[in-house]
């Protein structure tokens, strides 16, 4: 059970804001905490307690925020610190949270340490970075690859060593090896902490050491797919260079730091078994991680069964849930698209609320939006921008539609990336608020009714119950989900009455049960026993 039982996370409903993409408050077509600032009512309405808001930290943007090269400012292009305060300030009125996103694998190469690093072999901040001699043949120390393609290793031609970097070279790794990186960091947090922000969600969370020996990764068996470099680096096995032994251990420190202040911490812990995940949200380290296998698989009972049970049996409470992120393929792209993929969706999220931990829409979710199309000649991901088109994380950062008109609303201006071709007025967060059956009122009435039952909710305990292979069925207390992924309408036997109090299907919540439960084809249903 609780290790902190009034812990403020506990039942809370997260909310993603990919703040490039999803409000422009100053005209030049890139959102920005102005932005934010202004759509804070939606968020409130909507329903959802912690809002995590993508790095805004000043950025050369080599890959879009995720190269920071000042941790303790916010750059102008968001509107800069006054603009997060009143972000922070409007959200804790509102009775919502704030966490920021804390990159700490890796700095901007324009980081004044990285600067300092090249200019100077021999300065302490030349030891913030991962340095090593070349292999005997001149190449690279091993050979460890980039998540974005080609390898980890960048060669200063000055000093003759390679700097690590596991994503682009302008993104060199930090050593966190070092007590002097450790201590930086800890120092950012309080810093944040002490101005009033309620946590972080930390990035590439399970990565922040490698081998000491630099030992080679295994050489995969068969060839990795050059032209996908994502699907590359997912398919050779990663002994050496993520996920660490020692990896967890590292948040002890900082997680004492976030209990003085009551925040929060939540790892982007991008492995793919419940067991791998789990090791950092052990107690005294993080509180929670996000459990990625829920947002990779198809609309498929057996995949989603597997996962969900592995989540649900490892979580033990600790896990929040993703439903799309701006860096995997919306929720409803995934689940086939159209009408279809958007009813899925839905009854997807609807269910993962229901789970022991914290759902997190990602922005546009509760619109129902598929992927937005991008043209191959408006590619901005580096992803596909450097590797000749490769698939990459565009299609889930198109901008927010807000109303009908200009741009949907999004900016007065021309958008950094474009909507799409694929939006219409009923996507937008104006069209939808004035149709009871849109996704946007559907998923706004999901959260009223999970905050009513937010204290069975925020336990711990789960039970699968019995059900038709197609069917998942869980029990929280006196609650019970159940969703019907793809197969025909089916029954779940309840073993005693109740009431539906949410259906993804219509608005026939309300209405009393008897001990069997119908649960319609690609739908999720809510039922309050007794
Ligand atoms: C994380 C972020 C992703 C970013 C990468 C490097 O995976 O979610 O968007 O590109 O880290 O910081």
């Amino acid at each position: 059970m609780a290790d902190h039982p009034n812990d403020w996370w506990r039942g809370a409903v997260g909310y993603q804001i990919y703040l490039r993409s999803f409000a422009d408050g100053d005209g030049d077509g890139v959102g920005d905490l102005i932005g934010v600032a202004g759509r804070l009512d939606h968020l409130a309405n909507l329903g959802v307690d912690i809002v995590w808001i993508t790095p805004c930290y000043p950025s050369p943007g080599a890959d879009h925020g995720y190269d920071v090269s000042d941790y303790l400012e916010v750059d102008d292009l968001f509107g800069g610190r006054p603009a997060l305060d009143a972000v922070v300030d409007g959200a804790h009125a509102r009775g919502m949270r704030v966490i920021l996103d804390l990159v700490p694998n890796h700095s901007s190469d324009q980081h004044p340490w990285f600067h300092q690093a090249l200019a100077d072999p021999s300065s302490p901040a030349r030891d913030f970075y991962v340095w090593r001699d070349p292999a005997p043949d001149g190449g690279p120390p091993n050979n460890w690859r980039s998540h974005f393609g080609g390898p980890a290793w960048t060669l200063d031609p000055a000093s003759g060593q390679y700097w690590l970097h596991l994503f682009l070279p302008e993104q060199p790794d930090l050593n966190w090896r070092n007590p002097a990186v450790r201590e930086a960091f800890a120092d950012i947090l309080r810093t944040w902490f002490e101005r009033g922000l309620d946590g972080f969600r930390i990035d590439v969370a399970h990565a922040l050491v490698v081998d000491e020996a630099f030992r080679s990764n295994p050489e995969p068996d068969v060839p990795v797919d050059e032209a996908n470099p994502r699907a590359a680096f997912d398919s050779i096995q990663h002994l050496h260079d993520l996920d660490q032994p020692e990896a967890p251990s590292l948040y002890a420190p900082l997680r004492a730091i976030a209990d003085e202040f009551d925040a929060f911490l939540v790892g982007e812990v991008y492995l793919f078994t419940g067991e791998g995940v789990a090791r950092y949200v052990e107690d005294g380290l993080l509180h929670h991680a996000f459990f990625f296998p829920a947002l990779h698989t198809a609309w498929d009972p057996e995949a989603i069964g597997r996962v969900l049970h592995d989540g649900v049996a490892h979580g033990r409470g600790r896990f929040s849930w993703p439903l799309s992120s701006h860096d995997d393929d919306r929720a409803a792209t995934r689940f086939g698209g159209g009408a279809d993929g958007t009813e899925r969706a839905l009854a997807y999220f609807a269910f993962l609320s229901a789970l022991p931990g914290i759902p997190f829409l990602y922005q546009g979710d509760e619109l129902g939006l598929e992927n937005g199309q991008v043209p191959a000649t408006a590619s901005a991901d580096p992803i596909t921008v450097r590797n000749d088109g490769a698939p990459g994380r565009d299609g889930s950062r198109t901008p927010i539609p807000w109303e009908p008109g200009h741009e949907f609303g999004f900016t007065t201006g021309t958008p950094w990336l474009g909507l799409g071709p694929n939006r219409s007025d009923t996507d937008t967060a104006a069209t939808q608020a004035r149709d009871d059956r849109s996704p946007l009122e559907r998923t706004r009435r999901l959260l009223a009714t999970r905050r009513e039952l937010r204290d069975v909710l925020a336990s711990d305990d789960a039970t699968w119950l019995a059900a038709p292979p197609h069917v998942l069925a869980i029990r929280r207390g006196d609650v019970v989900a159940a969703m019907n992924i793809g197969g025909p309408p089916a029954t779940v036997d309840l073993g005693q009455p109740g009431t539906v109090v949410h259906t993804t299907d219509a608005d026939d919540a309300g209405h009393t049960v008897g001990t069997t439960l119908h649960v319609p084809t690609d739908r999720t249903v809510l039922v309050r026993l007794g």
